[in-house]
């Protein structure tokens, strides 16, 4: 009779148990594994991401592709609410908003980082990189173990790098080859000290303007160039404003994805497992479809366009790399030796 008793309870706990899990998730067919070690949270949670770029460009589409993917991994349980073109914040703002809870993940570009945590000006060094091969193993080594570990001291959790590309030179007064062909003129820079001193080394100025207010600067005539990535120059329009682009390469312009610490610890550990996946699935994704998209936003803007556009030669390259070498110096007391000396190691590994 005992054994009968227990053998009811069982099945009555069994069965009250498979209507809780299969009413308490949005979709209850897919019961995983990770479904039944979240049951009993029931609390859904909503991370607000915002960025300053449009959505067609490889952080816009990998951060609508980062909320599918968390969506997808949790069951639901972790909304993903992206905020692009700077709708809620600029650049410098989203800090300030992560910092206060106002939204949980922003990706800044590693210019504006710097006014955060100066030893990023290590990123804006003028011809760090000759390559994306040497920019990915910067990511994925030493030196950006040593840049996440520092912004973290800053109250940020660092979760990955995003690409973009090379940034280029566009202006509207003259074409651009040798480095006294700035002097004179006024570019727009994301805040970063060492891009203001590297406009200057060459004898032109720089100033500071938001992203998205770079368009109307441009055709309004208060700054004669600017410098971005091609997908940032197509998708927000710049190039219909500028007469002349150079192909320089001369910076690389990347984006470290960052969340609020604070949040991150409310979250339990399996979420983090997921979002940390997703995370990978994304990164290694938008890497390759940062440099296609690139390629593809020259090619629109040569054949929708009259810009003229010139690719910068290797001889070319070496005179601006001489001009702009002091500034080398100058940063080295701010980034310090640790970084400088993985920099080294990452040059003669090629
Ligand atoms: C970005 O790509 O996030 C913005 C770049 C810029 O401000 O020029």
């Amino acid at each position: 009779m005992k054994g009968l008793i227990s053998i009811i309870t069982f099945l009555i706990v069994g069965i009250l148990t498979a209507f809780y899990i299969g009413f308490g998730f949005p979709d209850a067919t897919e019961s995983t594994a990770v479904d039944v070690e979240i049951v009993g949270l029931h609390e859904k949670f909503t991370l607000k991401f915002s960025h300053v770029v449009a959505e067609n460009t490889p952080k816009g589409l990998a951060a609508a592709y980062f909320a599918e993917l968390v969506s997808e991994k949790t069951g639901g349980w972790v909304e993903i609410q992206v905020y692009p073109n700077g709708v809620l914040y600029d650049a410098q703002e989203e800090f300030d908003a992560l910092k206060n809870g106002e939204v949980q993940m922003i990706a800044p570009a590693f210019s504006e980082v710097t006014v955060r945590d100066p030893k990023w000006i290590v990123m804006d060094l003028p011809y760090l990189f000759d390559s994306e091969a040497k920019v990915e193993q910067a990511f994925e080594g030493s030196v950006g173990e040593l840049l996440l570990k520092s912004i973290e001291r800053e109250g940020f959790k660092g979760l990955a790098f995003w690409d973009n590309g090379f940034k280029q030179l566009t202006n509207n007064v003259r074409p651009i080859i040798l480095p006294e062909d700035v002097h004179g003129l006024l570019f727009r820079v994301m805040p970063s000290e060492a891009l203001f001193k590297t406009y200057q080394t060459v004898g032109a100025a720089a100033v500071t303007i938001s992203f998205n207010d770079v368009y109307n600067a441009l055709r309004d005539g208060v700054i004669d160039g600017q410098e971005n990535t091609l997908s940032n120059i197509y998708s927000k329009g710049f190039y219909q404003q500028q007469q002349y682009m150079t192909i320089t390469n001369h910076n690389y312009l990347g984006y470290v994805v960052l969340i609020d610490p604070e949040f991150w610890r409310t979250l339990p550990e399996v979420y983090q497992s997921s979002i940390l996946e997703a995370m990978e699935e994304v990164t290694a994704w938008q890497r390759h479809h940062a440099r296609e998209l690139n390629k593809e936003m020259l090619e629109r803007i040569a054949v929708g366009s009259n810009i003229e556009i010139y690719e910068q030669t290797e001889e070319e390259r070496a005179v601006w790399r001489k001009a702009l070498k002091p500034l080398y110096d100058v940063y080295e007391p701010i980034i310090g030796k640790e970084l400088l000396d993985e920099f080294a190691k990452l040059q003669n590994d090629y």
